[in-house]
């Protein structure tokens, strides 16, 4: 049987009493899995893994990690949980160096295992090691994401939780980004991940679901999901397929 890290159920969250953004969302992230969330702008999609995250109020619903009811715990225990949450825009401390942030990511390690699993991270992004010294503001976009994703791992998470990390890089960055993300599930992690870049991100992803007005509209295998044509009416501001076939545009 699939074994549920995240299981989310009929989550309701909002940032002001009675505005609900997220209107009973319901995902499940299974170990090992890329699960990926894809939705029109303004569905709701950060909101849901903020509420995730516990920095957004949850009013109905419950977060299940690794089977345990973390529906009510503040958001600076959910690394402590198991879950690293990479946020969209200001993931890193762009003054300090990379290496100064990956210790302060890692602060919540015993103190004898950090410095180990920095040379960890360096090993696996060979960028962030080669500019251990530069500030993390001096990056080019694609490696400061990586930077970002090593601050999450550091702790080694039971998941995952990203959102767009692709937006606003260059192609060539937003393939390295897809590529660190498929290399990263093959060394055991399980990832959740909001996608803006529909296509790449169902290449890389297992499963997907697609949230429309802060509610889960439609789930599937994540390969077969982009030649769907209720996905692609509702998320790739498609026309239907039937009434394409008449030609007229
Ligand atoms: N901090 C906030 N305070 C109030 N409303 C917000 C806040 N952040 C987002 N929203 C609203 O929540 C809705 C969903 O936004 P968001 O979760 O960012 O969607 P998505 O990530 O799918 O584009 C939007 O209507 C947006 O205006
Ligand atoms: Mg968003």
């Amino acid at each position: 049987m699939n074994e549920a890290v995240l299981d989310v159920r009929d989550l309701e969250a909002g940032y002001e009493p009675g505005v609900p953004i997220v209107r009973g969302a319901s995902i499940i992230v299974n170990k090992g899995e890329i699960v990926v969330v894809l939705g029109p702008n303004g569905a709701g999609k950060s909101s849901l893994i903020k509420a995730i995250a516990g920095l957004v109020p949850i009013s109905r619903g419950k977060v299940l990690l690794d089977g345990k009811d973390v529906t009510a715990a503040p958001a600076h225990t959910m690394v402590h949980l198991g879950l690293a949450f990479v946020p969209q825009t200001e993931n890193v401390f762009p003054l300090m160096s990379v290496e100064d942030n990956l210790k302060v990511a890692g602060g919540i390690l015993e103190r004898r295992q950090a410095p180990a699993r920095i040379e960890e991270m360096y090993a696996m992004f060979p960028d962030l090691a080669r500019q251990k010294r530069s500030a993390a503001g001096n990056l080019s976009g694609g490696q400061r994401q990586m930077l970002a994703v090593a601050r999450a791992l550091i702790v080694h998470p039971k998941v995952l939780v990203l959102d767009e990390p692709s937006a606003g890089l260059s192609p060539k960055f937003v393939s390295m980004v897809f590529e660190m993300l498929s290399a990263i599930r093959k060394s055991g992690v399980t990832i959740l991940l909001v996608e803006q870049n529909a296509k790449a991100a169902l290449a890389i992803g297992d499963r997907a679901y697609v949230l429309v007005e802060g509610k889960d509209r439609h789930e599937g295998v994540a390969s077969t999901l982009w030649d769907d044509p209720v996905v692609a009416e509702l998320y790739l501001g498609q026309r239907p397929l039937k009434r394409e076939a008449g030609g007229a545009a």
